[in-house]
């Protein structure tokens, strides 16, 4: 097998990915002193080659909402295998037709189409050419310090923090970006009338799950209709029950064009992600829909694995889980901010789309490789120097949370007292 075998040692692994993989992005691990190269995983754990074990406290930014590995979802993964492949993107499918009528009824109201992608980069690429057709409009409104993806489109609604080196979106003012909870800015830019569509992460995990203020979703929508353009909201990362529900913008009262959907859909074992949409939204894919295609998007095995993903994902006995954890983990959070006020200062939380806030420089960062250290995986929020993003899986046992919060209070005090060593 792979993972016994010494010609996959962790220094081998290490070697072959300096060289022939991606040099910097494996040194970067190394320098932050999390250099892992990742061996077995089950459940919410995974381990380093090296042997060190990890609790996963990012799951890949949801993807992983089930657990490692899920049981349930790799069977049907086999069990699909027996009778498809990726099948013919040119024709309908028994599980691609499957998949769409699922999500689409599941989805907010007047949704009515699906269509399948590989990631999220792509799915965002689907909705950005959804609301530019239904429109006839180019422009695209995203907030600052958001992120939708790496791919063409959605790269462009990005930070320049990810374009400027690729040298996308210089000068491009189809792209336009404001500051989230600010109305007055969203409404300047939407009253030209020029605007297809405003996309919005439902809660910015790249911003540090940063909650917006109550009645900002809704407002921007209401704007949305007035002036004629289409809202998408990526759920992404908070789609999937993460909130408690499953779809975050459903708790804003807000029914959106679009939908963006990713991560988590795939069971973290076949890449799957899907763009959902209104029928008015929807106008190319009964116009023209030939003339967007994607090979690997809605792979007939992939879109068996994601039926049983969000078969699991919308067990009534998943959401009282998820319900659970929201409380326990709150708990805990209010304790640990009592005993350490002005070091854990604050915290955000949509059920279980959580931000820690460490009111140190860089606190996000140093508690991400103090959390290493004792054997914890989470990583800090790239637009927010103090938070680290917090993201338990839907199906977390009391058990794993009161591990985890010793660590979590192990890590903090050694964050602390370096803190005080420097002074
Ligand atoms: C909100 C959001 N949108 C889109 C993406 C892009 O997804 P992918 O990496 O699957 O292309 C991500 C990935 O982290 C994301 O968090």
């Amino acid at each position: 097998m792979f993972l016994d075998n010494n010609k996959y040692s962790k220094e081998k692994s290490r070697e072959r990915c300096m060289n022939y993989w991606n040099p910097s992005r494996t040194q970067y691990w190394y320098d932050e002193g999390i250099g892992i190269m990742i061996g077995r995983r089950e459940g919410y754990y995974f381990w380093d080659l090296d042997g060190k074990k990890y609790m996963n406290l990012h799951l890949n930014g949801g993807t992983f909402n089930l657990g490692h590995r899920n049981k349930e979802v790799l069977e049907r993964l086999y069990e699909a295998s027996r009778e498809f492949d990726i099948g013919n993107h040119h024709f309908g499918s028994v599980t691609r037709g499957y998949l769409a009528e699922k999500l689409v009824k599941l989805s907010t109201k007047g949704m009515q189409y699906a269509i399948f992608s590989s990631c999220g980069g792509e799915a965002v690429d689907v909705a950005i050419k959804t609301v530019r057709y239904a429109t006839k409009r180019r422009k695209i409104v995203s907030l600052e310090k958001c992120y939708h993806g790496h791919t063409g489109l959605a790269l462009n609604t990005g930070d320049p923090f990810f374009k400027d080196p690729f040298l996308c979106g210089e000068g491009d003012e189809d792209f336009v970006q404001v500051p989230m909870n600010d109305m007055n800015a969203m409404e300047a830019v939407l009253k030209k009338e020029d605007v297809a569509g405003v996309i919005i992460e439902t809660v910015p995990a790249t911003y540090g799950f940063k909650i917006p203020e109550s009645g900002y979703l809704k407002g921007v929508k209401k704007l949305c209709e007035k002036y004629g353009t289409l809202y998408i909201a990526d759920e992404t990362q908070t789609g999937m029950m993460r909130s408690g529900t499953l779809w975050a913008i459903s708790l804003e009262g807000v029914d959106p064009d679009v939908i963006v959907c990713g991560k988590g859909l795939s069971g973290g074992i076949y890449p799957m992600s899907a763009t959902i949409m209104t029928k008015e939204a929807g106008k190319w894919v009964e116009e023209i829909g030939r003339l967007h295609t994607s090979t690997f998007g809605g792979s007939e095995l992939g879109c068996a694995v994601a039926g049983k993903v969000l078969d699991i994902t919308t067990r009534e006995s998943t959401a009282a889980n998820v319900s659970m954890l929201t409380k326990y983990m709150k708990e805990h959070f209010d304790k640990l901010k009592m005993k350490y006020p002005n070091f854990f200062t604050d915290y955000t939380q949509r059920g279980l789309i959580i931000g820690l806030s460490f009111h140190v420089k860089d606190g996000g960062r140093k508690m991400m490789r103090a959390l290493a250290e004792h054997g914890v995986w989470a990583i800090n929020a790239r637009f927010d120097e103090y938070v680290l993003q917090f993201i338990p899986g839907l199906l977390c046992t009391k058990e794993y949370c009161d591990e985890l919060f010793e660590k979590l209070e192990k890590s903090m005090v050694d964050v602390l007292e370096r803190e005080e060593m420097r002074k």
